[in-house]
């Protein structure tokens, strides 16, 4: 059964789709597991990754998509296998074999698919929270019909908390929370780490770190002193990896899908490194994946 890792920030371009895509190569690549990522963002930057463009488009013309899934789901039980697609990436093993990596891919339809459901679970005059409650559920039991596909399942999830980041968030093992160290980014995590635990910010402190649903990981960080200011000040009070992913053109550039397979190294130039450590770090602070 599958190991649900969210990936997840309400502040939006600090790397949540970066970080989704690298995991999800190192635990395919790397880790020999069969992995599955989940897009959960209409923006489907992550889709685009693993797919490049036209690909994803086709994802959309054939209906094999997040969106088409969970309204489906609304009408009829087809299997969420109906919506994979199945070797992404453009990565190779050490052995230059395709690692098992598939996409739920993501769909400029999710947000308004997400209004349909809500009016759906809104009829008969039910209370909007016991509507949402409704909808959280809808998509936590739809996307949990995943668990005998995959070893490791990663949820992109969008910036915001919408139904499916609600969902997302309470079915994960595990919540990935990347942040770029910026002013803001501190008020970010504490709020994430309130709506993970479900405990206001004494609530969440007053739970050891290593008992905590959520993992930090600091992001495109840029040499000298006022990143690790604040890196530091997070870590004092949230779990936070020791690896930290820098600022680098190579990360950038890994976002582009090329059609030739490459090998993680060549996938990842010099951000390989910090890699390598990120997706051990998060091994042993996973524990059994
Ligand atoms: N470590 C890094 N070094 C350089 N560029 C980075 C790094 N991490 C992310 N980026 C770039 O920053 C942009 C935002 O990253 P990404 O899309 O992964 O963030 P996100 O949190 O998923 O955003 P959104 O909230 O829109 O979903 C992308 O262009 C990405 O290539
Ligand atoms: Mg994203």
């Amino acid at each position: 059964m599958a190991y649900f890792l969210a990936v997840a920030n309400r502040k939006g371009g600090v790397g949540k789709s970066t970080i989704s895509v690298m995991l999800a190569h190192a635990f395919s690549a790397w880790g020999h597991k069969r992995v599955l990522l989940m897009d959960l963002d209409a923006q489907s930057n992550s889709s685009l990754i693993l797919l490049g463009g036209s690909q994803w488009i086709e994802t959309q013309r054939n209906s094999k998509n997040v969106a088409a899934f969970i309204e489906d789901r609304m009408y009829a039980l087809n299997p969420i296998a109906d919506y994979l697609v199945h070797n992404v990436g453009d990565v190779t093993d050490a052995q230059g074999r395709k690692p098992q990596l598939s996409l739920l891919a993501g769909s400029l339809a999710f947000e308004d698919m997400q209004d349909e459901l809500i009016t759906h679970y809104s009829r008969h005059n039910t209370p909007f929270r016991q509507a949402k409650l409704k909808c959280a559920n809808h998509f936590k039991q739809a996307l949990g019909f995943a668990a005998p596909l995959a070893d490791v399942v990663i949820m992109d999830c969008a910036p915001g908390l919408s139904n499916a980041t609600a969902a997302a968030l309470t079915m994960a093992a595990k919540v990935v929370v990347p942040f770029r160290p910026d002013a803001v980014s501190e008020y970010a995590v504490d709020r994430i780490a309130s709506i993970i635990e479900g405990k206001d910010y004494d609530g969440v402190m007053a739970i050891p770190p290593e008992k905590r649903r959520y993992i930090c990981v600091a992001n495109a960080v840029r040499p000298g002193g006022r990143d690790g200011t604040i890196i530091d000040t997070i870590a004092f009070n949230h779990p936070t990896l020791a690896t930290q992913v820098p600022q680098s053109p190579d990360v950038a550039n890994a976002f582009d899908w090329s059609e030739e397979r490459q090998t993680m190294e060549e996938k990842y130039g010099t951000s390989i490194t910090p890699l390598r450590e990120l997706y051990q770090e998060l091994l042993v602070s996973l524990g059994a994946v």
